[in-house]
Order: C-alpha cells, then sequence, then structure tokens
C-alpha cells in the first residue's frame, strides 16, 4: 500500500522536478531554463514553441526545427543567448519574437533564413541601429525598448514602413545624443540638416528642445559651422533652425542681416571673432540683440558700441544674468573723454557677463600713455585730461589769472571800504557814476 503511494507521488512529482519543458496545449511546447532533453518525447506536430530564460550560450534553432518541423511560432524571452543559430531556410516559421535576450545586431544573413516569416519581434535588445533590412512577407515588426544610437546614420529609420513596424512612433534614442527623444523625429531633423545646410559649411544637431513647456513637439537646435571659409558676407542659406552659428576668421564686415534677415532673428549663439566688424550700431533696436546668448566680436575693428543701446539691449535680454556671453577683445577701441566713460561704466556693470574683459583695451596711438590698457583699469582723469600738455598748462594759466583778478577786486573793494569808513569819501569810481 505505502510502496504503492510512494510510486504515485513520485510519479507527480518528476515533471516538476527535473522536466523543464510541458505542453501547455497539444500543440504548444513551453520550456523555461533549458531546452528539451534528447529523452523527452512531445508529439512532433508542435506547432508552438516558446522558450524563456534559457541559460545557455549557444541556442541551435535549426535543432529544434528538425526535431519539430511543424512549428510556426518560435518565442524566445529572457536568458543570456550570446548565438543564436538560425534554422534552415525550410522551415515554416511564421511568427519569431526574440525579446530582453540581448540581440546587438541583426540582419539580412540571419532573416534569409525565414522565408516564411510573418511577425518578428525585437522587444528590449540592444539593438544600435537596423542597417539593411529586408524581409518579403513580413506584415509586422515590433522594435521598441532597443538602445536605438542616434549618433549613428539614421537613414535606415526614414526607410522603415509605419504599417509594417507598429510601434514606429514609440521607438526613442538612447544615451547621447538625444536620450529619449523620439527616433523618427531625430531621423528627419538630421536629414533635413544634411539637405539644407550650405555646402561650404558644416551642420550639426547637437540638441532637440520641447517647443514649450509640457508640449510633445521637438524643435532642432542647428549648429552650423561656416569659420575660416572665407567668407565677405554673413551667410543667408543657412537652416532655418540654426541657432549656434561659427563664423570666426572671416572677412565679414556688414552685420545688417542680424537686423533684418529672418535667418538670423532667432540666432541664439554668434561667433563673429576674428573678422572686419567696425560698427554694432545698425544692430540698434533689433531681436538679435535683446534675445541673444552668446555674441562674440574679439579680434575685430569695433572702435566704439552704441553704449545705451548695448546697455538697454542686455538690461531686457531674457538670458541675463548667467547665461549670457559676450567677448569684446582685441578691437581697436577709442580711448577718450567722450566715449570711455560711458563705456567704462558700461563695462563694469556687465562685467560678469564680458567674456574677456581685460583684452577690453584701448587702440595702440602713439605717444598715448593709455595705448593697450585695459579700459576696465583706466582712471578717469588718465582719459579726461586733454590730448595735450600744452593746453593743460593753458587752462591752467586762465584759471590763475581769472583767480588773481578776484583777489584784486576782492582787495579794492575793502580798501574802498576802509577808506569809506575812515574818511567819508565815495571812491572815485562813485563819484563818476550817474
Ligand atoms: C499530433 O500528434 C498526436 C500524436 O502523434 C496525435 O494524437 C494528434 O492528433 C496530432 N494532432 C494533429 C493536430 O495532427
Ligand atoms: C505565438 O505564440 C505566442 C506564445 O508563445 C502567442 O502569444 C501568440 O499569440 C502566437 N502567435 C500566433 C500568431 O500564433
Ligand atoms: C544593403 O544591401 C544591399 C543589397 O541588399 C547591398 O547592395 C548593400 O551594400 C547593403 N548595404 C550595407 C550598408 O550593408
Ligand atoms: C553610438 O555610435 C557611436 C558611433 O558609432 C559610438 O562611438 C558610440 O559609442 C555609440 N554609443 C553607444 C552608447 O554605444
Ligand atoms: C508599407 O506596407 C504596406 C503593407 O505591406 C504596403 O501596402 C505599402 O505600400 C508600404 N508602403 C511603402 C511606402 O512601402
Ligand atoms: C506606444 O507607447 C504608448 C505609451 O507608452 C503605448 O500606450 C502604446 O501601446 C505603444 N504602442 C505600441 C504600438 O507599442
Ligand atoms: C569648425 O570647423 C573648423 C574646420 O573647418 C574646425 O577647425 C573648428 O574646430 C570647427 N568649430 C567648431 C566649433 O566645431
Amino acid at each position: 500500500m505505502l510502496t504503492v503511494f510512494w510510486l504515485i507521488l513520485l510519479h507527480l512529482l518528476a515533471p516538476i522536478k527535473c522536466q523543464d519543458c510541458i505542453l501547455k496545449t497539444p500543440h504548444h511546447l513551453t520550456c523555461v531554463t533549458h531546452l528539451p532533453h534528447l529523452e523527452n518525447e512531445f508529439p512532433p506536430n508542435i506547432t508552438i514553441l516558446e522558450l524563456r530564460d534559457i541559460e545557455q550560450d549557444e541556442l541551435d534553432l535549426n535543432y529544434m526545427i528538425h526535431k519539430y518541423p511543424q512549428i510556426e511560432n518560435v518565442s524566445i524571452y529572457d536568458g543570456n543567448i550570446v548565438r543564436l543559430k538560425s534554422p534552415n531556410p525550410a522551415n515554416k516559421i511564421k511568427v519569431l519574437r526574440l525579446v530582453r535576450i540581448g540581440v546587438e545586431n541583426i540582419g539580412n544573413k540571419f532573416l534569409a533564413n525565414f522565408p516564411n516569416l510573418e511577425i518578428l519581434d525585437l522587444r528590449e535588445n540592444f539593438l544600435q541601429s537596423l542597417g539593411n533590412f529586408s524581409v518579403g512577407k513580413l506584415k509586422e515588426l515590433y522594435l521598441d525598448g532597443n538602445t536605438w544610437n542616434c549618433s549613428q546614420d539614421l537613414n535606415w529609420v526614414l526607410k522603415l514602413n509605419q504599417t509594417i513596424v507598429k510601434d514606429l512612433n514609440n521607438l526613442t534614442c538612447q544615451g547621447n545624443p538625444h536620450p529619449n527623444k523620439n527616433l523618427v523625429t531625430i531621423a528627419r531633423f538630421t536629414k533635413d540638416l544634411k539637405n539644407n545646410c550650405p555646402s561650404i559649411c558644416s551642420c550639426t544637431l547637437p540638441k532637440v528642445v520641447f517647443t514649450k513647456m509640457g508640449s510633445q513637439r521637438l524643435e532642432p537646435l542647428i549648429e552650423v559651422n561656416c569659420s575660416h571659409r572665407g567668407l565677405t558676407h554673413l551667410p543667408l542659406d543657412l537652416p532655418a533652425k540654426s541657432r549656434i552659428i561659427h563664423l570666426e576668421g572671416n572677412e565679414i564686415e556688414d552685420l545688417k542681416p542680424l537686423k533684418h534677415h529672418q535667418i538670423y532673428r532667432k540666432v541664439l549663439d554668434l561667433y563673429l571673432d576674428n573678422n572686419k566688424v567696425k560698427t554694432i550700431e545698425e544692430l540698434e533696436g533689433s531681436y538679435f540683440l535683446k534675445h541673444f546668448r552668446v555674441f562674440s566680436l574679439s579680434g575685430n575693428k569695433l572702435t566704439e558700441v552704441p553704449t545705451y543701446a548695448l546697455d538697454n539691449a542686455l538690461t531686457q535680454n531674457p538670458h541675463m544674468p548667467n547665461a549670457l556671453t559676450i567677448s569684446l577683445g582685441g578691437n581697436p577701441w577709442r580711448c577718450d573723454c567722450v566715449f570711455t566713460p560711458v563705456f567704462q561704466e558700461m563695462l563694469q556693470k556687465f562685467a560678469p557677463q564680458i567674456h574677456d574683459l581685460r583684452e577690453v583695451k584701448c587702440s595702440y596711438v602713439e605717444g598715448d600713455e593709455n595705448s593697450l590698457l585695459p579700459i576696465i583699469e583706466l582712471s578717469r582723469s588718465s582719459v579726461c585730461r586733454s590730448p595735450s600738455e600744452y593746453s593743460v598748462q593753458a587752462l591752467d594759466l586762465l584759471n590763475g589769472v581769472l583767480a588773481s583778478l578776484i583777489l584784486l577786486i576782492l582787495g579794492k573793494l575793502a580798501y574802498d571800504y576802509y577808506y569809506f569808513k575812515k574818511t567819508g569819501r565815495l571812491p572815485w569810481i562813485v563819484t563818476k557814476m550817474p
């Protein structure tokens, strides 16, 4: 009696303890951690194979298909499979799910062995890019949750068919650049960027931002590099959303397009160092001057700036005080009593924003002791002394003469008063007055 009971119990326990594979339905075989052992006998006509947490480096699908040739539906979830060997093309697989098994690459070489494939699910793997990919009968493709790398060429994204890739609009870039931003949007931005960049410049997309707080719409923040290209004018054929523009080391003189041309209206950072800019007066009242973040004008030909207008624009600028940077060094600044005191006051006021404050120096003037001195350090008297020592002396002389005349008149007055008190006679001049 007891033996029989034990036998029955063992029989019941056995499949649970040593058996990793069970038949869920007569056609649906599920295996956890291990593939079916050779001695396990399942009907050869199963059509669904489901594997979970398989703990082996290499998984040979060919072996399984050979044993169960009717399989149409293969699902592999989780596990650390390093190599997945594809089956012989003479198979009936229509559905292939490879989810969370660490796939890093998948290509036509692998997929060519699934001529009947209709549904392919590659979610939550480590795919960075899809490269070349074509499956003839494919009806559904799932790609969400992969580590799409948006610093690589994204042309493949734009070739995907939205009716086939069911989660196309859910895909996001992972890691830098553009973490968690919509993959299709980024791919479109980079394509537009390539198409619209002037051939002599280079354009990049360092960042994308949401158009508004809480909005899901993205806007590109384009950086254009046209530095050292021998340009004589501000280029006007830039991509529409150019926000950071490098134009260092050209021969640009005229800044009027900054005020009048649509392309420059919303530029955030403008690098114009080492050009031939003589004046920024025409920027008075411009949108740019009130909204820029970086305006770099070092090494130009500026002698003066409209201090009042600049002060006014900077004060209104939303990037004040921490995000705003301006460079003015290496220009031949005019140092005289008319311009310099106001300019110096402005330099002091915006010292935290002026990137190269100590490089803002008086131009070289032969014999002038302020030549090439930092304007911020000049004393007012050294600027507002008249240019030549002679005229200073003449002024001093005039002052001396005036002072002695005043003394003389006061003396005469005192004398006359004393004389009148003593003698009662009025001064001679009074007797002559009518
Ligand atoms: C599958 O095979 C088993 C045993 O070989 C048989 O009993 C069953 O009817 C078959 N099922 C189908 C759908 O052919
Ligand atoms: C394929 O098998 C999975 C289970 O492994 C099931 O959820 C799915 O519905 C099956 N798909 C088809 C098309 O039979
Ligand atoms: C993509 O595949 C085509 C043929 O299918 C081939 O000619 C081309 O070289 C492949 N491109 C890459 C980048 O692998
Ligand atoms: C993305 O691709 C670039 C270029 O191929 C590579 O240098 C970088 O390491 C990749 N990023 C990640 C997170 O693997
Ligand atoms: C996308 O796939 C559908 C269905 O397979 C097809 O009808 C359509 O022509 C494809 N579109 C493109 C642009 O390839
Ligand atoms: C896309 O993501 C949304 C929100 O996360 C989700 O509700 C939706 O099911 C996803 N679509 C697909 C096709 O995966
Ligand atoms: C712009 O391009 C030049 C080469 O043409 C390069 O030397 C320079 O570093 C680039 N500047 C930036 C900010 O990328």
